[in-house]
């Protein structure tokens, strides 16, 4: 039997173990979740072992990751790393979600869940064509590492770490990651950037408690105000970001990427319909495209202040709080922003309230070339898998690990996403679409020998 006629043949119980998958709530960023995500962990080791790889579970400082290697690698031949992460995004709001985020359902095509899509389908489809291989005796013409991480969803943080104490036991020629999307299983896609990205939580405080606003409304700065209307200075009506510098670095896009990009399948009216908005906004000069992907932001994740309970309460809290995240692109540096943005938030800050800044988790833009023989391998493998012929992109998301992969391991990463436009990563009722998955196994099952030669010929 073919690696493809036992993908072919084991559908149905793939499923079935991206459903088991699934009911694990390992959501990183909750404390409570802790005893979860380790049992995801040791289930992940558990799967790699019953393949038949070589496999580690690793202690971080964070969360624990797995490491698994197909047997005996062989120092002749080229090895790969897949990289996932099997930690999710919160699921909140629970009531958004049309069956428990944890309780995976399929409905014609598409199975529910958190993580579904974001990332366990994703990275599942690549063990299962190394099943494949090994299940049927198939000679592998590469070495896989395999090394899916419990923290991507918080910045990587136990990964940062583990990475330059093992640089030996995660070497490799290049990465292969699945952990982004396509437009449709009509255009599989390589993309070849990532934006990077910076977060930053600022803090006005004023009165040193929550004051009557009949008493003292007038006299004293009300932070939540000061907020608002800082934050409103950040970004003008054309939707550029007005913070003194901030473009300086971006880089130009040339004609042929926007040509290449231009070609994409895009709608503004599905696209405006996809996301639920009256109307679309975004950086004047710029097609949708491009400013989901090439073009940097700043947005607000999250902003804290005063009263939240039922009914009013007339008050001037005494404190207000924005969570902040700014996407970069490449060549805009995340420790030159952050001084940008400190320096002008400063500037603007009203004397009546203090201003505190605490910076988060970072991560460089990211950029490789799309015509490297194995870029142009990693094409043909998603024409084999999806039937369909690979289309280049760009992606708007990030996965800041890339650059440390390039950095740490000299090793470029190839990424190759399986997740829909609708798949709704990051939000309620996320799900991973089967025929997807089934495509994605296939073309992972390709990907093996065309990686091989291109690493020959090159
Ligand atoms: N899978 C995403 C990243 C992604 C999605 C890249 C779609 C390209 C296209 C990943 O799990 C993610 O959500 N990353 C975070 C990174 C952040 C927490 C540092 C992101 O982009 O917000
Ligand atoms: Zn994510």
């Amino acid at each position: 039997m073919t690696p493809l006629d036992y993908l072919d043949k084991h559908q149905q119980r793939f499923i079935d173990d991206l459903c088991t998958y699934v009911r694990f709530p390992s959501v990183s960023a909750q404390p409570q979740h802790s005893p979860d995500v380790r049992a995801c962990a040791d289930w992940v080791a558990l799967r790699c072992r019953q393949i038949g790889l070589e496999t580690t579970l690793h202690q971080t400082s964070g969360n624990p990751l797995v490491v698994a290697k197909t047997p005996k690698h062989d120092p002749r031949k080229p090895t790969f790393l897949v990289y996932g992460h099997y930690d999710v995004q919160p699921p909140e709001p629970f009531d958004l979600w049309k069956s428990a985020p944890f309780e995976p359902r399929v409905e014609g095509r598409n199975l529910y869940g958190r993580g579904a899509s974001d990332n366990k389908g994703q990275h599942l489809a690549h063990l299962n064509a190394v099943e494949a291989f090994l299940a049927t005796g198939t000679e592998l013409p590469v070495n896989v590492t395999f090394l899916i991480e419990g923290e991507e969803e918080v910045g990587c943080g136990g990964l940062y770490g583990f990475l330059p104490k093992n640089k030996e036991l995660l070497a490799c020629d290049a990465v292969v990651i699945s952990d982004n999307g396509i437009p449709s299983l009509k255009h599989p896609t390589l993309t070849y950037a990532l934006r990077g990205i910076v977060a930053l939580e600022i803090r006005l405080e004023g009165p040193s408690r929550d004051l009557h606003s009949g008493l003292f409304g007038g006299t004293v700065e009300n932070p939540a105000m000061a907020l608002c209307q800082l934050l409103g200075k950040m970004r003008d009506r054309k939707g550029r970001v007005t913070i003194p510098g901030f473009y300086d670095d971006v880089q130009k896009l040339s004609r042929y990427e926007r040509q290449q990009l231009a070609k994409l399948p895009h709608s503004d009216t599905s696209y405006r319909r996809l996301v639920g908005v009256p109307q679309l906004f975004g950086e004047v000069g710029f097609t949708v495209e491009e400013q989901r992907t090439c073009r940097p932001t700043f947005e607000i994740n999250g902003l804290t202040s005063g009263y939240q309970g039922e009914g009013s309460k007339t008050i001037i809290p005494c404190w207000a709080s924005a969570k902040l995240t700014i996407r970069l692109v490449p060549d805009q540096k995340p420790a030159r922003i952050v001084a940008a943005v400190r320096k002008y938030l400063k500037s603007l800050c009203p004397p009546t309230v203090r201003l505190k800044i605490s910076d988060g988790h970072g991560g460089e833009p990211y950029l490789c070339s799309p015509t490297s023989p194995l870029a142009q391998a990693a094409l043909k493998a998603l024409e084999a898998g999806y039937g369909y012929p690979g289309a280049l992109a760009r992606e708007g998301g990030s996965i800041p690990i890339v650059n440390r992969f390039r950095s740490e391991l000299g090793a470029d990463t190839l990424l190759l996403g399986m997740a829909l436009p609708d798949d709704n990563a990051h939000s309620p009722n996320e799900k991973f679409n089967l025929d997807s998955f089934e495509s994605g196994m296939r073309m992972a099952a390709h990907l093996w020998p065309l990686l091989a030669q291109a690493h020959a010929a090159d």
